[in-house]
């Protein structure tokens, strides 16, 4: 089966979006070092982009995790499926996430990291979804675009592990 994608946000918009929210977070750490966390595999695209703009000292981790849900909806209970290499003690910390819809995993994610005992932890997503939060804890510092409720692919987001390399941000229509 193959489905039509529409295209939401185009190639240069996303770029061009990235390149500004890489030039403040230069600002904002101006000085300091910063430590990048990628949510794999979804992430991977944006903070090659993000990371290619900053020009303070960066240093970059992975970790994978798992949530229990179907394939459009994440049920909050979330398994570390690979974590990070690296400890996070001390330092300033920036996690990248591709989207955060219910906000459910990364609730859990912060509150895992967070007992690493950072310096200081933030977090910078490519899309956000605000009005599909159902999590209260999950504070959002550096958001590039902020989307209606539809399920979007491209740019590393995935449907069925399908269409991560699109090059911009698209909308499935059946
Ligand atoms: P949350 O726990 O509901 O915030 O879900 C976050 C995760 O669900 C993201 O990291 C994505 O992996 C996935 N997700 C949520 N919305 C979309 C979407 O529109 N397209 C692709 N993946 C999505
Ligand atoms: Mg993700």
């Amino acid at each position: 089966m193959s489905e039509k994608i529409e295209i939401l946000i185009s190639e240069d918009d996303t770029q061009r979006r990235i390149n500004e929210v890489a030039e403040q977070i230069n600002r904002d750490y101006a000085g300091r070092e910063l430590h990048l966390i990628c949510v794999l595999k979804g992430g991977v695209f944006f903070m090659c982009e993000l990371a290619k703009h900053l020009v303070i000292p960066v240093t970059m981790d992975f970790m994978s995790v798992s949530s229990y849900g179907d394939d459009t909806k994440s049920s909050g209970v979330v398994r570390i499926v690979k974590d990070l290499d690296q400890p996070l003690e001390g330092k300033d910390v920036l996690v990248v996430e591709d989207i955060i819809d219910s906000g459910r995993t990364l609730g859990y994610l912060l509150r895992v990291l967070q007992d690493r005992k950072p310096a200081s932890i933030r977090l910078c997503t490519l899309l956000d979804k605000p009005m599909c939060r159902v999590v209260d804890n999950v504070k959002v510092d550096y958001t590039c675009f902020e989307i209606p409720d539809a399920f979007v692919v491209g740019y590393g987001l995935d449907y069925a592990q399908k269409y991560r390399n699109l090059p911009y941000i698209g909308v499935i229509r059946q």
